[in-house]
């Protein structure tokens, strides 16, 4: 039986735990450390996915969630599957709708059968099981399917986070007792634990003895400061083995995909680039920029000189201010395209630095020029 999707690790880096390596999966490799953009609504929002894949993203996430409540995952996997659904060939990665059910608040109810909601649609009441979110994403057809977890708030005590973790834990079993064609799609296991390390441990011991072809760190950033956040990573991805994909989920401002490559972190997903986008914000070589600051109104340069984008090779400061004031969709479209482009080729540069053995080296180059973040 050989996995769907499978780990290859290239080189370590002399000083840190950063690491190169490649994902094999049915829809083609992927280089890492990867950042990956988010399609929750199975589109990259105002990007299509020819440009996606031109800017050199060999994976996507997509959610469970709301494909699920809406057009439905029946409807997808008679389409011919999500990726034939959306025009995108290569590989995916579902979430398993644990993250969203669990910021829905009041509207949802956690037994150990699974989570009861309500829909942010349309109020309509449902249920998802850790059965329920490998039969959603089966019919998807993700190359990568995220176990059905759940993700405990911060601050929460100690009680709290254990028992959620141990649950976590027996829904990852039945996740994976419920995924029979490994050969086509693999499962991925979540750690949980919340800041405590000793439970951080004991999920990953738990987690890592059912087996999987690869293991995220779920639980972090979300809301705990960031010296906590660092000093927690650090530990959990002790407790993962090498041969195994590690992913840092909802984790992408460029100075926590460092940070995360330097504690040994493969893969990363957020919507931060194409989110701040539509709100006219910009990712550059010397930090952020507002694109509707007064000082760029007669700005004819480009938003980043160093950038070698569409964006950045065809249109001024000037113009992206304009359509924004005058709320035009192309605001969105070349923003979008730039930040995720920004932070494609910095992840590009980050594999090469690890290569060359210079990351830290390349890691204080950027920082430097980047400013405050
Ligand atoms: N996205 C960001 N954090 C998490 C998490 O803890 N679990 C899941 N399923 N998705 C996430
Ligand atoms: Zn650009």
């Amino acid at each position: 039986m050989k996995h769907a999707v499978t780990y290859e690790l290239l080189k370590t880096d002399s000083r840190t735990k950063a690491r190169r390596g490649i994902v094999h999966t049915p829809h083609g490799d992927i280089q890492t450390p990867v950042f990956m953009p988010v399609g929750t609504q199975a589109t990259v929002k105002a990007m299509r996915p020819e440009q996606v894949a031109e800017m050199g993203a060999n994976i996507i996430l997509s959610n469970t969630y709301h494909l699920y409540l809406r057009p439905g995952h029946e409807l997808i996997r008679e389409a011919g599957g999500l990726h034939k659904f959306m025009n995108w060939d290569k590989a995916i990665l579902t979430d398993s709708g644990g993250f969203q059910v669990f910021s829905l608040g009041k509207l949802r109810k956690i037994t150990e059968e699974g989570v009861k909601f309500q829909s942010h649609i349309d109020g309509s009441r449902h249920m998802l099981t850790p059965e329920k979110a490998i039969e959603i994403q089966n019919a998807l057809g993700s190359d990568i399917m995220m176990a059905f977890d759940e993700c405990a708030p911060y601050p929460a005590d100690r009680k709290y986070v254990k028992d959620s973790l141990e649950r976590t834990t027996r829904w990852l079993a039945r996740c994976k007792a419920a995924h029979k064609d490994v050969e086509r799609q693999s499962l991925f296991g979540i750690m949980q634990g919340g800041m405590y390390k000793d439970l951080r441990r004991q999920s990953a011991e738990e987690i890592v003895e059912l087996d999987l072809p690869g293991y995220a760190i779920g639980g972090l950033s979300v809301g705990e400061p960031k010296d906590l956040m660092l000093e927690v990573l650090d530990d959990c991805v002790d407790y993962l083995p090498a041969d195994k994909a590690r992913y840092l989920m909802g984790v992408g401002s460029p100075d926590y995909l460092f940070e995360g490559v330097e504690r040994g972190v493969d893969m990363f997903d957020c919507v931060l680039p194409t989110r701040i986008a539509r709100h006219g914000l910009a990712m550059t070589s010397h930090g952020r920029v507002n694109i509707k600051n007064a000082k760029f109104e007669k700005d004819f340069a480009p938003l980043d000189a160093e950038c070698d984008c569409y964006t950045c090779k065809n249109y001024s400061k000037a113009y992206l201010r304009h359509l924004f004031k005058a709320d035009e969709m192309l605001s969105a479209m070349l923003l979008s395209n730039h930040n995720l482009h920004f932070l494609l080729k910095m992840m590009e540069n980050i594999r090469t630095a690890i290569e060359e053995d210079r990351f830290l080296e390349f890691k204080k180059e950027f920082y430097d020029k980047y400013g405050k973040f």
